[in-house]
Order: structure tokens, then sequence, then C-alpha cells
């Protein structure tokens, strides 16, 4: 990364001053409350496809968790605030969700983060990165439709971390899948077993309630107002009530259904879950605020607190006395009458206290954290403590880069947060050489930032990058930023790709193999060659041709390169 003034090296009001003192082991508070902090905890994103009821299902947490007092504020509030950050300017145009951040709440004596993640289609890189902060995965399905794309990709990204995945299958008031249909496809097609903590009597216009498979319990759904809590009673399973309330065709079709699953005879394994193999079903409806509670409550019994976390060294716990923490999100212009730049830091170690020095790993610089910000969606407040899971802003005045280590005592380097695989790529055209400089200073700081990847062709007369993006959005994001960030206005210009392979070896491995075809060789910003190729069918063939050459789909993680200039 480089640090000229021109691409917004540190300055005398940059909050993340470098401060003289080393960033020495100074453990502040008490072990036990670090224990007792951590074992309050509960961190999780929520993955789903548009539409399946996150926004919803996310306002009804907030409601149980006091946060919000009426459910709908959270779209209400985005609606009615004056627009603060350019990006909400395009939000709003929109009607998306770009900015993700962070939702804390309280709920029955514990600490939950609620790490959000844009629900649009055109979902980019933010969202596997968000990814890669969260302890636990609620995986949301429309029980109409059961899995869809966006789902299978975020879930892939779970699995790759062996996140504990928890999946609700929402919307049961209105017609869908048969339920046993709805967990033979997460079965059969993510492999991910599956343990219903309950079971839907009926569904649509006939869905009566859920059976709770611990308690034995019914529990009626009974249409709430919309925007209140509803009241979700209870009676057992051999009440002579219960005939009263619910279709006796139903409930014995349940039950039979229930016989097959306990038939089946997996228990509700604690560490299976827990290595994301095992996933605990809920059923429910957000929108009517049924099984929401249920759902938090064994939530809260099952999920994992903040986990240790890989370094090249091992597994640092959460509970090491000393703070660390490492970087999974940047984001510019939040706030533009500051034109700021924020980087997400999740804690993973020790108490993380304003004014602490700590050491910023890749370049060995001390620094100190002055003025550290908890954010509520847009809203944000100077945080003065923050345990392990929990998500703090820092100003970053262009010393962060993604997957950068923070940490007080002896050295710590998480391991980096890995570029995912970009599906679209166009060539990005400055009409205007005039501005080639301010072209060039947006390019790389939004690379720099993470808001898309940046290729360059091997033929070094071309100059103009290759936008690179796992979404549509993404693109745009880039040159609305540019436009209205760095005053440039650019042209996009499609590439027929859509698959793209690091070569493992590099260079000297490219070269081994000689000349290649249906592929184009391109760079990226560290100069590592990347095929790009038409499709998968192409790619196979490239492989079956050469299958020496080793290709993957992630890139290699970086620490301490300097990346090529534009
Ligand atoms: P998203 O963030 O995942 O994209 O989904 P969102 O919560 O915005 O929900 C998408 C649509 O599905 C919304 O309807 C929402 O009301 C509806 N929905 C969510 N949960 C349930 C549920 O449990 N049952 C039913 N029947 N519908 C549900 P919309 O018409 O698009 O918006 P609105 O009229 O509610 O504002």
């Amino acid at each position: 990364m480089t640090t000229s003034p021109s691409n917004g090296a540190p300055t005398a009001s940059a909050q993340a001053s470098a401060a003289a003192a080393p960033a020495a082991s100074t453990p502040t508070g008490s072990n036990d409350e670090l224990a007792a902090a951590v074992a309050r905890r509960r961190n999780f994103a929520i993955i789903s496809h548009p539409d399946a009821g996150k926004t919803t299902l996310t306002e009804k947490l907030l409601l149980y968790g006091g946060a919000i007092q009426q459910a709908g504020a959270v779209k209400a509030k985005g609606e009615q605030r004056k627009v603060t950050s350019d990006w909400m300017e395009l939000e709003k145009q929109r009607g998306i969700s770009i900015t993700s951040t962070v939702l804390q709440f309280d709920y029955s004596g514990r600490t939950l983060n609620l790490l959000d993640t844009p629900g649009h289609q055109d979902f980019s890189e933010d969202t596997y990165r968000t990814l890669a902060a969260a302890d636990n995965a609620v995986m949301l399905e429309d029980a109409a439709k059961g899995l869809e794309p966006q789902t299978r990709k975020l879930f892939e990204v779970c699995r790759m971390r062996q996140i504990p995945i928890f999946t609700f299958i929402n919307k049961m008031d209105r017609p869908g899948r048969e339920p046993l249909d709805l967990l033979d496809e997460i079965e059969k097609e993510l492999g991910l077993a599956c343990w219903p903590v309950n079971w839907p009597i009926g569904g649509g216009d006939r869905f009566q309630g859920v059976i709770d498979r611990r308690t034995r319990e019914v529990v009626l759904f009974e249409r709430a107002q919309r925007g209140r809590q509803s009241l979700e009673r209870r009676l057992p399973l051999d009440s002579p009530a219960l005939a009263e309330r619910v279709e006796a065709d139903l409930l014995a079709q349940a039950l039979e259904e229930l016989e097959l699953l306990d038939g089946a005879g997996e228990a509700l394994d604690l560490a299976a879950v827990h290595a994301g193999t095992l996933s605990p079903v809920f059923f429910g409806s957000a929108m009517t605020n049924f099984g929401v509670r249920p759902f938090l409550d064994a939530f809260l019994d099952l999920a994992q607190a903040p986990t240790g976390r890989a370094t090249r060294e091992g597994v640092v716990d959460p509970l090491r006395p000393d703070f660390s923490g490492f970087v999974f999100k940047l984001q510019a212009n939040m706030d533009p009458r500051h034109r700021d730049r924020i980087a997400f830091v999740r804690v993973c170690s020790g108490k993380f206290e304003k004014d602490i020095s700590v050491r910023h790993a890749r370049s060995g610089r001390n620094i100190r954290l002055s003025r550290p910000q908890k954010l509520f969606g847009q809203d944000r407040e100077v945080v003065e403590e923050a345990y392990p899971g929990d998500v703090i802003g820092l100003n970053n005045p262009g010393m962060f880069a993604i997957g950068d280590t923070l940490y007080v005592g002896p050295k710590v380097e998480y391991e980096g947060i890995p570029c995912f695989t970009p599906e679209l790529f166009a060539w990005l055209r400055n009409p205007n050489p005039s501005a080639f400089k301010s072209f060039r200073k947006g390019v790389n700081e939004l690379r720099e930032e993470g808001a898309v990847q940046v290729l360059y062709d091997t033929d070094l007369s071309k100059r103009d990058p290759i936008l690179a993006a796992v979404g549509q959005l993404q693109l745009e994001v880039v040159q609305y930023r540019l436009e209205n960030e760095y005053g440039v206005q650019t042209r996009l210009e499609p590439l027929e790709f859509s698959v793209a392979r690091w070569v493992v070896g590099g260079w000297p491995a490219l070269e081994s193999v000689g000349r290649l075809f249906n592929c184009k060789t391109v760079r990226d910003a560290w100069d590592r060659p990347v095929l790009l190729f038409r499709n998968t069918w192409n790619l196979r063939q490239l492989q079956e041709d050469h299958p020496s050459l080793e290709l993957s789909g992630v890139a290699p993680v970086v620490s301490g390169i300097e990346p090529i200039a534009l």
C-alpha cells in the first residue's frame, strides 16, 4: 500500500495517529472480566437470497432485543433520514442496501452482534468478507423457494470457515414446499445434516403452529398485529385443549413426520453444530412475528461464543489477555462532510479500550486508537471498550488494508481474507486524459478499500485497468464513486469472461506450459498471473490439456507486498 499524501497518508487530524509509545503488553481488567464478556457474546450474520425476509427478520430480532421500539423502524429510519452519505444517495436511488454494518443488542443476559450484509441481488465481496468476522450464520430460506443461488454461494464461504449454520425456514404463513422436502434439499445439495428444533403443523392458510421438539409442546400460531410481539401460547402435546385449537389431520401428519425424524435417531449433537456439519432448523414466519423469539432463545443456547482465530503460528484464544483483531472491511465516505474512511475491525482477543496503543502487524508501526467508534446501522458513537466478537470502526487515514492485524503484546498476525473469485470483467476507460491523476488515485483507493478487484493487461501499453467483480453492483458503485468522489467520468466496456483462475506457481509455472488457448492472461495488482475464461467449459479443457498447471479460484493472500500502481 502506498502512503503518499495524495493517497490519503496519515495526517495530524487522523484519529488513528501514530503513537510514540510502543505497543507494550498492558492487559487491562481481569481475565475473569474478559471470560465473562466472551461468554456473554454471540456474533452472527444472516445469509439469504433477496426477498427471503432478511430485513423483516432483522427487524424482529432487534425488536426482541429492545434495540428498536417498533418493527419497521429499520426501513422507516432509512427513509426518513436525510442523506448522510454519497452511498445513501445511490442506495436511495436504487432502493438497495450497499453498506453493511453491525447491529449490537442485548437479549436475555447476552450481547448479540448481528453483522449485517448487503441484501441486494448484485451482492459483492463485502458480503463474503463480513462472514470472515462471523462466528455463526443464520441461513434464511423462503419456505416456497428453498435453496436459492445467493444462499448457496454464501453457504460455501461458511463451509470454508466451518461456521455453525442455523436454518430459519421463513414465510410458513404462505403456501410453501413440504418441510421434509426442504430438509432433504439442504442435506443432499449442501451436504449439511439437519436437526429440526421445531416442526410445523400445516402451512400457508392452514398453518397452525409448530411442535417444539425439545419440550414436546405445541406453539400455537396466532397472527400478531404487524410490528407487535406475538403471544405464542404453548400447550403440551398431550393437552386435551389441543384438539380445539389445532386441526386433527394436520396434527396427526406433523406427529407422523416427527416420528420419522425421531426414528432417524440423530441427536442434537452440539459439537457437530459447532463444527458446521449439523444445522439446527427452525420454522416460522418473520412477518407475522411467529417463531422469532423461540428461535432467538434456542440460538442463544446453541450458538458458539466468540472462538479462537487462526494465525500462521496457531490459533489465538479470545481469552488471550492482550487485545488483537483484524480489519475485515473498509468503507470510504460514509459521512461526506468529513470524507472519512472507516476500517471495521473484529476484536479477536483481549479487552479493547479507547486510547489503546496497538501495533499494526504489516507495517510494524505503533498506533494510538483515540476515537474508535461503535456503529449501529448508520449511527455511530465513540466506543469506550469492546470485547472479542465485537466490531469497532476506526478512522482509516489510509494505513489499514483488508486482512491487517492490530495487536498488543507478543506478535500476532491473523490469516488474511482471501479475494473471492470474480465473475464479471470490464475495461474501465478514462475518456479524459487530463483527469488521469484523479482517475489513478480513485482506482487505487477503491482497490485498496476492496470495493473491486483490479487486473491489468500483460501488454504494458494497455494501461487501462480491468475491473473484476463478483456482482454488477460493484462495477456501478465504482463508476458512481469515481464521478462523485474523484470527479472523473468513466466508461465501462464489458469483457466476455466469466471465470478467473490464479496460477499457483506464478509466472515460471505459466511459462513452463507454453502457449495457452481459449483464455486471456492478465496480471493482478500484485503482478501475479491470472487466466480469464469465457466459461467453465474452456477452463476444464485447459485443465485437461495441462494437468500439471495448478490453478486456484481464490487469490493467494498477500501480506507485505507492494501492489503495482496504475
Ligand atoms: P430481504 O431483506 O431478504 O430482501 O426481504 P424482506 O425482509 O424485505 O422481505 C421481502 C418480502 O417478503 C416483503 O414483502 C416482506 O414483507 C415479505 N415477508 C418477509 N417475511 C415474511 C413472512 O414470514 N411471511 C410473509 N407472508 N411475507 C414475508 P414486500 O411486499 O416486498 O414488502 P412489504 O410490503 O412488506 O414492505
